[in-house]
């Protein structure tokens, strides 16, 4: 009787320690996110302070947070130019399209949402395909 209860405990222990174990989509599409982010800090800098007057800041930027998930997709997949404010500061530069296929693209958005001060919600591989260039 006694073995079937440590069997028991066993078998409930190791199904709950495995369950800390699963994959947070989130969390880990945030770590391979970090790895590509080397592509964007070139222009956005390291922790994403940007560099004044040629490429804006990623860091708690006031675009990033107000405008939609679908259009932060889009500058990533297919670029941006023209005049644009961020933290009240006026960029007029042009951002390239990054040769990232969907998931790179929502993994490394992923991590940039969610570093730097900023906070943002889940973006799947799936979302980035369904956005389209204007
Ligand atoms: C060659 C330089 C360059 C690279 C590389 C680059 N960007 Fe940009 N990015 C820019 C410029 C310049 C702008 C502003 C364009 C404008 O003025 O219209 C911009 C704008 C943005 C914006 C909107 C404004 C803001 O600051 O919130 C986001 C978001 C963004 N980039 C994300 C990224 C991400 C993520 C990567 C890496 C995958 C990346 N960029 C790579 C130059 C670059």
């Amino acid at each position: 009787m006694k073995l079937k209860l440590l069997i028991i405990l066993y078998v409930s222990a190791f199904f709950t320690t495995g369950s800390f174990q699963q994959d947070d989509p989130l969390k880990s599409s945030m770590e391979r996110g970090k790895l590509l982010y080397k592509t964007c800090a070139g222009c956005h800098n390291k922790g994403g302070e940007g560099y004044a007057k040629i490429s804006p800041p990623l860091a708690k930027s006031d675009f990033l947070k107000n405008n939609k998930t679908a259009r932060i997709i889009q500058i990533v997949k297919f670029g941006l130019e023209g005049e644009i404010k961020v933290n009240g500061e006026i960029y007029n530069g042009k951002m390239p399209p990054q040769k990232f296929n969907d998931q790179q693209i929502a993994d490394v958005l992923n991590y940039v949402r969610n570093s730097f001060g900023n906070s943002g919600a889940y973006i799947s591989e799936q979302m980035v395909s369904a956005v389209e260039s204007r």
